[in-house]
């Protein structure tokens, strides 16, 4: 994965893939779904960016609502165009959340890619509706991309033996800028795995799960409730 300077976000993050017109279309796509009074779930990444800004702009326009970011370069955006935010421990539910994904097999994600994806599960969990919006290069038939698994630091070799019994190949994400592992907010490490084409999600998920020492991971199984999907000029959009 390289990371480059994005000078619109004033943030270092990962080069963006995909059409970024689709990721446009389908993040404002998205960001038409949130109501007047809501407590928004902000994704995190290239894609949840033009959710946040389409939102930025409707409250600007006079739209009330409060957000709940999903990690530091989302509140950063958040902060920027004028979405007031309350903390995630202040909640007890949200209205709606918005995110990217690195892959959709029907209602099912890979997460995770920006290393957000504990805090986006807990925020996607907590919200009545979850609108994943993504360009079309990430849908597939099934999963195969890599899961991201956030580890204790102090179990990573015990985890790392533990996936490599259930099949999976994991690899340590390293940090580009500094030396030495990738450092979750939470103060965890990732482990990047590849478990090859994943027949049963919602197995590989449990199991994962049940790893002591996991935090969490990217497999979001049937929890988004529509995925705005960007293709060419359109949006389509699948609904449970
Ligand atoms: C961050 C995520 C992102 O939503 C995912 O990586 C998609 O990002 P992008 O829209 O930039 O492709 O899970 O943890």
């Amino acid at each position: 994965m390289r990371y480059t300077y994005d000078p619109i976000r004033d943030v270092f993050s990962k080069s963006v893939s995909g059409s970024e017109k689709e990721k446009r279309l389908a993040g404002e796509s998205a960001a038409s779904r949130v109501l007047e009074g809501d407590i928004v779930g902000l994704g995190t990444g290239s894609t949840a960016l033009y959710a946040i800004q389409a939102l930025g702009e409707a409250v600007k326009q006079g739209l009330e609502i409060r957000g709940v970011s999903t990690s530091f370069q989302s509140s950063q955006l958040a902060e920027k165009v004028g979405i007031p935010l309350i903390r995630l421990s202040e909640v007890d539910r949200i209205d709606i959340a918005i995110d990217g994904a690195d892959q959709v097999a029907g209602f099912d994600l890979v997460k995770g890619e920006g290393a957000a994806h504990t805090r986006e599960k807990i925020v996607a969990s907590a919200a009545d509706k979850f609108i994943v919006a993504v360009d079309s290069t990430k849908v597939s038939d099934i999963l195969n991309k890599t899961v991201p698994i956030e580890v204790l630091f102090s179990a990573r070799t015990i985890v790392t033996s533990r996936i490599k019994d259930m099949g999976g190949n994991p690899e340590l994400r390293f940090s580009v800028r500094k030396d030495g592992p990738v450092s979750t907010e939470n103060g965890n490490i990732l482990l990047d795995c590849d478990f090859g084409d994943i027949e049963s999600p919602l197995l590989l998920s449990k199991e994962i799960s049940d790893i002591p020492g996991v935090v969490d991971h990217g497999l979001f199984v049937n929890m988004a409730s529509e995925i705005h999907i960007g293709r060419g000029s359109g949006v389509e959009i699948q609904k449970e």
